[in-house]
């Protein structure tokens, strides 16, 4: 990890924050689910709505983070965490650039913010994940995280319907 530093939620990264979603989830089970993650546009309500809408819960700027690579500078990895309950935690997005998966980000991003979420008085955090995602379900369990509730994703097609 020595190649990456984490640095604080920065608002000025929101429209490469974007990108980064947007190509992470390029063919991506996830995409089919939510068309947000079809254009770089889509992917920037997403990012508005969790910052600034505060759509999933209290968005937490000082425990969200962002990874940057340091030789490139290009940011590697995003990861957005919200207060929904006084001591507890969502993780609404946590995404790493394709180019820079499996090099131990997306465990980085999330221990940091544990660290945080502890010092800060939160017992527990808890996310959504499709289950076909298999790598980000094992990001989870190595985690810690434990499956609470399974439940199906039904997705509408205006074209399929009429
Ligand atoms: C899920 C996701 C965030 C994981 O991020 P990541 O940075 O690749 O995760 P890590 O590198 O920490 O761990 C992934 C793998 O790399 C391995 N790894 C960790 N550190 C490593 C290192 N220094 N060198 C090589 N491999 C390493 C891990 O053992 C792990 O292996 P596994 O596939 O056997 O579990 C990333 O794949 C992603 O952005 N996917 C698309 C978006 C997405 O699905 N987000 C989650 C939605 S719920």
């Amino acid at each position: 990890m020595e190649s990456f530093q984490l640095i604080p939620w920065e608002r000025r990264l929101d429209e490469e924050a974007a990108e980064l979603l947007y190509y992470a989830y390029r063919g991506h089970v996830d995409a089919i689910i939510n068309d947000q993650y079809a254009s770089v546009t889509g992917a920037s309500r997403l990012i508005e709505n969790i910052i600034h809408h505060q759509g999933c819960g209290e968005f937490l700027s000082r425990i969200s983070r962002m990874a940057v690579h340091r030789s490139s500078q290009q940011l590697a990895g995003i990861l957005t965490v919200t207060g929904i309950r006084p001591h507890t935690a969502h993780i609404p997005q946590v995404a790493v650039a394709e180019s820079f998966q499996g090099r131990g980000v997306g465990s980085a991003l999330m221990e940091a913010a544990f660290r945080d979420l502890a010092r800060e008085g939160f017992e527990e955090a808890t996310l959504t994940v499709t289950d076909q995602n298999a790598g980000a379900v094992r990001l989870y369990q190595r985690a810690g995280f434990q499956t609470f509730k399974t439940f199906g994703a039904f997705i509408y097609s205006r074209e399929e319907a009429f």
